[in-house]
């Protein structure tokens, strides 16, 4: 399927909730940059028609109208369930696709999806990864992968929210048309970041579940220990993974424990206060001040713009460092969502 690159381009985004907007918002805020998109349309059956009336908004009424616009890219933003049949539609169409995380409910439908673009000669889905594009989350990448933290001792994450009163009556908190609950959703963003960071290959080794607060049959609470290995001396180390639907305090942490040094990233913007990236160095307290004040503050970001960023560098920035070995997390494309889904099941077979 041949798709021309580098022109004026049309992008059809399904779903119009939570994350269709946050997508919507940062395609116009590229086409204000300048960029080349020329039509944004919108799906979803769901929204009223009085909100459809003078929202500026070039509104689709079918799938069927969507394919016949041929646009370029479509971008996926509904309801688990709901997504894995549109992909089904939209791998016939010629454009490419991206669809929000997780690439599946389960790996199985995970490699049904999969099968949908394996002929493809060109990469054609990708799966929304937008933690990977948070400036902190960026930073202690290039630092790990410069090795400044030295040889690994531990990775500790924790993503954590409480949700509303509400949500109990959701698809999120449903098994059938969510997934097994917090480890995939949100806990797959996590997943995916340690695949990233982990090039070695990851080994769950032990977890615990929690069901009892929503009791709708989804793990509010998953905890793990899994281990890694090292680049250099091949030595394994430890990764303690938390993800919860029951943390009634919004929490995000990625932490990397070296035996040079130490990368702190906290918050994630929004109720999570703003994303911090500190980092220091092993026994920094020897300059004459305290380990905290030994520290660097390296990044401080609201991480407003991560929708966008990873838009800007799906559709128009190729990984061109020039020559120079610069490290950077792209988007993630179907094959690197599909070993996040195996992994993901790993973790649930360690589960108890
Ligand atoms: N990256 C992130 O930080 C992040 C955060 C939340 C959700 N997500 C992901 O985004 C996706 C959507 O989640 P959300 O929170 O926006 O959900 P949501 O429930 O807020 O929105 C889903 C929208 O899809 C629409 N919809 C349902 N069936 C449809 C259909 N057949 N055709 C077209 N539209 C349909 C609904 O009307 C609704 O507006 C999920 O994959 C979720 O995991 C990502």
């Amino acid at each position: 399927m041949a798709i021309e690159e580098n022109r004026e381009m049309k992008v059809a985004i399904i779903g119009f909730g939570l994350i269709g907007r946050e997508r919507y918002n940062a395609l116009r805020e590229l086409q204000r940059g300048g960029f080349p998109i020329n039509e944004i349309g919108v799906y979803d059956p769901y929204i009223p028609e009085e909100n459809k009336y003078n929202s500026g908004i070039i509104w689709f009424e079918s799938l069927k109208e969507i394919e016949e616009n041929n646009p370029d890219w479509v971008i996926v933003c509904t309801p688990h369930y709901v997504t894995v049949e549109i992909i089904k539609i939209a791998s016939k169409w010629n454009c490419r696709i991206l669809m929000e995380k997780p690439f599946g409910r389960n790996y199985k439908e995970a490699l049904e999806l999969d099968s949908l673009f394996n002929n493809d000669l060109i990469n054609r889905c990708y799966v929304g990864f937008n933690y990977r594009f948070y400036p902190g989350i960026q930073k202690i990448y290039a630092d790990y992968r410069n090795g400044l933290f030295g040889e690994i001792i531990n990775m500790n994450c924790e993503l954590g929210h409480g949700g509303n009163p509400d949500d109990a009556n959701t698809w999120k908190s449903s098994p059938e048309l969510n997934g097994s609950g917090a480890l995939c959703d949100p806990g797959i963003h996590l997943i995916d970041l340690l695949n990233q960071f982990c090039i070695y290959g990851i080994v769950p080794k032990y977890g615990t579940a929690h069901k009892g607060v929503w009791n709708t049959g989804i793990q509010e609470e998953v905890n793990l220990i899994l281990t890694s290995k090292n680049p250099v001396d091949g030595k394994n180390f430890s990764i303690n993974l938390k993800s919860s639907l029951v943390h009634w305090r919004s929490t995000f942490r990625f932490e990397i424990w070296g035996d040079k040094g130490y990368g702190i990233v906290t918050g994630r913007g929004r109720s999570y206060g703003p994303m911090e990236y500190v980092r220091g160095e092993k026994w920094g307290w020897k300059k004459g001040v305290s380990q905290r004040e030994s520290e660097q503050l390296v990044s401080l970001s609201t991480c407003e713009l991560s929708f966008y960023d990873e838009l800007k560098a799906l559709f128009f920035e190729k990984n061109n460092d020039g020559g120079n070995l610069v490290y950077r997390l792209e988007p993630c494309n179907s094959f690197e969502a599909l070993l996040n889904m195996k992994l993901y099941e790993d973790c649930f077979r360690v589960i108890i």
